[in-house]
């Protein structure tokens, strides 16, 4: 693997892994190197010169594209956008109940890029799409194997989203041709939503009146309140993950760490799913005040935010806590259980980090 050294690496088949958080909050737009990778099957070698995407459904002209006519027919967008997994922070879930059968994310399953490639609306455009279309549906090339059976990896999100100016399907990364891992030779890329909807090694784009009956719309990356149980859940009233919640995670200083000095800079990034971060709050007393971080990088709904804060820690054992909110008032719940489910998805809690601080 060709990714930076330190990688946790969660599984090798398929391959899960994540950059270490430090090293992640380095880089504003992540590169390839840091940048986390999230598979449910092998990733497919596709040739990009017999390579079509394939525009079907609900559509006046069913269409088959290659790589050439999306280079030659179709204006180049870029878009910067974080991708975040749902199962992102999974880990610290753990301490309510176990998640068991998910990757065990850190806080790393995050990156930004910059994503260039064909509006996903211009493609509509050309194609026509049909009154009676409401929800549009990606299909990735893996073979993804769920109970004995091939179900193939794929998604789907609302008409209105896929004609917004912001979904793109890629074929560049930060520039360069897009890798294998992340979705060679073409990828949708949905910002503001879950990982998920973006889908890699895109072949299929269908029209269609309902959700995606894929396994991993219909099924999976479905959201249950803390009571429900995989065994007995009736898993159609779990809510089909679209936008990202508000979150945020303090990559310095790292958890169990001895600090010689009380004066400490804590950093991190913040998000929230097509909203802007507004402010990150920051508490040293077990959330009973909060002092403001500074933001320093990044106002678009679309992106992270960078913020870092300057704290004086007492000499002993110390916990940092930190909470964002965005633009819509949206603040992360206090307690890991009032978020904690069984597959483990969109852990918000706020965040905590404890350190030891040397007497000086
Ligand atoms: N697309 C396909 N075809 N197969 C996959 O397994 N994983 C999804 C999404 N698209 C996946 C996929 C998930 S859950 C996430 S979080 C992102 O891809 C991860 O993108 P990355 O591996 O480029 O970081």
């Amino acid at each position: 693997m060709d990714k930076d050294p330190h990688f946790i690496i969660h599984s090798t088949n398929p391959l899960n892994a994540e950059p270490e958080p430090d090293k992640l909050r380095e880089n504003f737009i992540t590169p390839y190197k840091e940048f986390y990778i999230r598979n449910h099957g092998d990733i497919p070698e596709i040739d990009e010169n017999i390579f079509r995407l394939q525009v079907n459904g609900l559509v006046e002209r069913e269409m088959e594209l290659s790589m050439k006519d999306l280079l030659e027919d179709f204006s180049k967008h870029s878009v910067m956008a974080t991708l975040q997994c749902a199962g992102n922070r999974r880990t610290e879930l753990l301490q309510v109940a176990p998640v068991p059968g998910e990757v065990p994310w850190h806080d790393s399953a995050i990156g930004n890029a910059v994503w260039t490639g064909v509006r996903l609306r211009d493609i509509l455009i050309h194609s026509g799409v049909k009154n009676e279309a409401r929800y549009i549906e990606f299909m990735g090339a893996d073979e993804v194997f769920r109970h004995g059976e091939n179900v193939g990896f794929g998604a789907s999100i609302q008409i209105e989203k896929g004609l917004s100016d912001e979904v793109i399907l890629a074929y560049e990364m930060n520039d360069s041709p897009l890798e294998p891992t992340h979705g060679f030779p073409l990828r949708a890329v949905v910002p503001g939503y879950i990982g998920a909807r973006s889908v890699k090694w895109l072949t299929r784009i269908t029209l269609l009146k309902e959700p995606s009956k894929n396994y991993f719309q219909d099924h999976a990356y479905r959201l249950f309140p803390p009571e429900a149980k995989a065994e007995t859940v009736d898993w159609n009233t779990g809510i089909q993950l679209s936008e990202l919640n508000v979150n945020c995670v303090i990559t310095a200083p790292k958890n169990d760490s001895i600090i010689n000095n009380g004066a400490v800079t804590a950093e991190g990034w913040a998000i929230s799913g097509g909203k802007k971060i507004i402010r990150v709050e920051i508490s040293i007393d077990n959330g009973v005040s909060w002092s403001n971080a500074k933001i320093t990088d990044g106002d678009n709904p679309m992106t992270w935010s960078f913020w870092e804060a300057k704290l004086a820690l007492p000499s002993g054992e110390s916990e940092i806590i930190a909470r964002a909110i965005d633009s819509e008032m949206n603040i992360q719940p206090a307690e890991l259980r009032e978020v904690w489910n069984f597959k483990g998805y969109m852990n918000n809690g706020w965040h905590r980090v404890k350190v030891g601080v040397k007497e000086s």
